[in-house]
């Protein structure tokens, strides 16, 4: 199947993501949340980029306003029940996710494709709220959605090769590079990304090097765009911490035990970037 509508549920940073490259690529999108205020703040997110996109010369107004004009918004599911594809990317929590699949389910086509953006949620226990398992699958993007080239396409116990297919074509068609991960812990990405992080914040936390020294060489001897004490600042020190706790218990394995540097940065309310110190001084 070719996707041609999406819905989206969540229109705050992942969701309006979503949704700016999907019509951007020319698809009709349905960007639907619980309140107005969020979709208002979600729209006017997305008409920020675009106006950016047009002031840079990377396209035009004329693309721009009939961009805009594929957008449609709505607080339930009914407001996109034509969709090909149904994307979840509301708050991590197994509850709301749960009422929202339930609910997709009941207004969908029954050959619509439902789909999570979860990072941390297991994809097959998410399946095991749509009647039919076989046509969810998670649809994992990367934060800034219109930067990021890379989605996590991943398949869990029950999903069928079709629908795995129809979501990686839906990815292309967004100018995004898919990979197909089966469902575990971390996906792909994560999992290998912040043993790393720690790893270069133990050795911080030992004196090995300062920690522009440590960025500096990873960026020069390991090719990176980015240290990864820098990137642990911008992820959130908290969120850092948070993932390596979930890797821990889910993978049960205490390698991924956050470095207690972590801890001690986080409960002194050294987040990083949005607190103005982390590894860094902002
Ligand atoms: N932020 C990241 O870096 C990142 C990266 C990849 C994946 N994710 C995943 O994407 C999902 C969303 O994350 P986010 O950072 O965009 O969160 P966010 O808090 O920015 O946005 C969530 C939005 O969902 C809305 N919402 C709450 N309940 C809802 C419901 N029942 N129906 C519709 N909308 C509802 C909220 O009002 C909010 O606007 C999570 O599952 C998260 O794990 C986040």
């Amino acid at each position: 199947m070719k996707v041609s509508k999406v819905l989206v549920a969540g229109a705050g940073q992942m969701g309006a993501g979503i949704v700016q490259v999907a019509v951007q690529a020319g698809l009709q999108a349905t960007m639907i949340d619980v309140a107005d205020e969020f979709i208002a703040k979600g729209m006017a997110g997305i008409e920020k980029q675009l106006a950016r996109a047009v002031e840079k010369g990377r396209m035009g107004a004329d693309d721009r306003d009939a961009a805009l004009a594929r957008i449609t918004t709505g607080l339930d599911v009914s407001a996109g029940a034509d969709a090909d594809l149904f994307i979840e990317a509301a708050p991590e929590s197994l509850e709301i996710k749960r009422g929202l699949l339930e609910r997709a389910v009941a207004v969908l086509r029954p050959d619509a494709i439902i789909a999570s953006n979860t990072s941390s949620l297991s994809v097959t226990t998410l399946g095991g709220f749509v009647g039919g398992p076989e046509r969810f699958v998670g649809i994992h993007f990367f934060n800034p959605v219109p930067a990021m080239a890379l989605v996590e396409v991943v398949r869990g116990a029950a999903t069928a090769d079709d629908t795995v297919a129809t979501a990686r074509a839906f990815c292309e068609a967004l100018g995004k590079t898919p990979i197909t991960v089966k469902d575990s812990p971390g996906f792909v990405v994560n999992r290998i990304l912040f043993p790393m992080i720690n790893e270069a914040a133990q050795a911080f936390a030992e004196g090995v090097a300062s920690a522009a020294d440590i960025d500096t060489g990873l960026k020069l001897g390991a090719n990176f765009p980015m240290g990864p004490l820098a990137l642990a600042d911008l992820v959130g020190l908290d969120t850092t911490k948070a993932i390596l706790e979930s890797l821990e218990r889910d993978l049960g394995d205490p390698k991924y035990r956050p470095c207690p540097l972590l801890g001690e940065l986080v409960a002194a309310g050294k987040l990083g970037r949005k607190s103005g110190a982390g590894f860094y001084t902002y």
